[in-house]
């Protein structure tokens, strides 16, 4: 690992105290960390170095998943430093470069320099801009740049806003954290479908009948009112996590497991993907809102009652999705992707329902045929279990389903952040969303975002509790499937 700075904007915020300060902190006590490096964070208020420092070991108390070391962290803390910068000011930047160059003397440290840019959006291409202008870039190592979701609003907004961190950052010395792509089991699934030739041997259209994606949450707009309203679920999960997660279970094994590899065969996913048009948008994308209702014995009100919402709002928070990958490995097998809030539980799984060819001589009891099904679970629990089918002597010697499970409870497993600020550190790219990944995500999303805005798409409404609109099923149901 190398030794170098952290720069981070937005040190005051909830990101950096709930998951970036912790998952730094980790690093460290797992000596993932260089034995030297130095942490800059910068925010908006004015703070005393000693407030910031207690500040940050209060979010590593609460917010780590190892416990607390006093000397440790005490040590940890000495390598943080803080400066309150205007980001909109270029010249303030000058006073950013001095400390990092005088933090770069004193610790012996090479110029190489990760900026993680953990505020607002619209701020991104500001501050890329200001750290070239002021000199904060050009570095004599590496300098490398952090930015998170949401990239862009619609496809013209995301190209200009890739248009301008260009301008300051190569391509590979940007990495869009995907938090999805942080999450073990997601890091997992190229292992599952790869590292096993009998799952292997059977990960295409002949021995595939559809694949199911769900992310279902219990959670509604919580205090987001005005960036959700703003968003919706197409925005906020499904141009990003879903797809991403649709991309890792589609794509081809790569000829060499490599990073470039797998974005490589990711996007030749996303290329094949069947473009939506106004027709093909009303019968394979489903938008809904949930209304009032209850979930686990608790009454909840609806989208449109929520504080800081229009009660005209039309905005999605769910959506169900047919997708098509057209190509030879996956024609005709349809991908459904789910996602809301305010669902019955909180689950991420993938479930992968194989064919069943002896449908007419094994069935249940109700005349139900009994499919193989892989399930990836992701979270909360991660784990998979394969649905096979087995005699049960005890019940007559009826067929019935039995699961063979495999689930991780190990504790202290390492978070998506930890996992994807070290392989940042690293200058591992695999699991950063690739430009290209981004705007063909947005390509294919774009048109539904336009059905919205026109309002030609009609709105469901659930019932808060429940797995989303009736539509949701009969999606399914068309193709003679349900959701598992
Ligand atoms: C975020 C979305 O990206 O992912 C949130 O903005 C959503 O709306 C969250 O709740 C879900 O993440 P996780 O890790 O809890 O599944």
């Amino acid at each position: 690992m190398d030794s170098m700075t952290f720069v981070l904007f937005g040190a005051t915020g909830d990101l950096a105290k709930r998951k970036i300060f912790p998952a730094l902190y980790n690093l460290f006590l797992d000596e993932k960390l260089a034995p030297n490096f130095s942490i800059v964070g910068s925010g908006r208020s004015p703070m005393e170095q000693e407030e910031f420092s207690e500040y940050v070991e209060q979010s590593l108390k609460t917010f780590s998943r190892r416990e607390d070391n006093d000397s440790r962290m005490k040590e940890f803390l000495s390598f943080i430093r803080y400066m309150a910068v205007d980001v909109t000011q270029k010249d303030e930047y000058a006073q950013l470069l001095d400390l990092v160059t005088s933090r770069e003397k004193e610790l012996n440290l090479p110029e190489n320099r990760l900026f993680y840019l953990s505020v607002a959006p619209q701020f991104f291409d500001v501050i890329a801009s200001n750290i070239q202008q002021s000199g904060l870039g050009s570095t004599k190592g590496w300098k490398r740049l952090i930015i998170e979701k949401p990239f862009g609003h619609d496809l013209p907004s995301a190209r200009e806003l890739n248009a301008k961190l260009s301008k300051s950052f190569e391509e590979e010395e940007i990495y869009r954290i995907d938090h999805y792509l942080g999450k073990p089991m997601v890091q997992n699934l190229e292992a599952i479908e790869f590292a096993n030739p009998i799952l292997q041997a059977l990960w295409n259209k002949r021995h595939i009948a559809n694949v199911q994606i769900t992310a279902s949450e219990i959670v509604g707009v919580e205090e987001r009112a005005g960036y959700y309203d703003n968003s919706g679920a197409i925005r906020d999960m499904i141009q990003n996590h879903m797809l991403q997660m649709m991309m890792l279970t589609a794509m081809h094994i790569p000829e060499k497991v490599s990073a470039n590899g797998i974005r490589e065969e990711k996007k030749k996913v996303m290329e094949a993907l069947r473009p939506l048009n106004p027709e093909n948008i009303n019968t394979d994308v489903i938008r809904g809102q949930y209304s009032s209702g209850e979930i686990k014995g608790e009454k909840v009100i609806g989208y449109i009652d929520e504080p800081g919402i229009e009660r005209t709002s039309k905005n999605d928070t769910f959506i169900a999705a047919r997708l098509w990958v057209d190509n030879e490995m996956w024609e005709g097998v349809p991908f459904y992707l789910r996602t809301g809030k305010r669902m019955t539980e909180k689950s991420t799984r993938i479930v992968i329902e194989f064919k069943d060819p002896l449908r007419g001589v094994y069935k249940d009891e109700a005349g139900n045929a009994l499919p193989n099904l892989l399930t990836i679970e992701i979270n909360p629990n991660a784990g998979v279990s394969l649905q096979l089918n087995s005699k049960n002597l005890l019940n007559e010697g009826k067929v019935e389903p039995i699961n063979v499970m495999f689930y991780s409870n190990e504790e202290n497993v390492p978070e998506a952040y930890e996992l994807l600020i070290h392989d940042a550190l690293l200058g591992d790219p695999t699991f950063f969303a690739h430009w290209n990944e981004v705007e063909l995500a947005w390509k294919w999303v774009q048109p539904i975002l336009d059905a919205f805005e026109a309002d030609t798409a009609p709105l469901h409404h659930y019932k808060a509790g429940s797995m989303g609109p009736e539509a949701s099923d009969k999606l399914l149901a068309e193709n003679g499937f349900k959701w598992w």
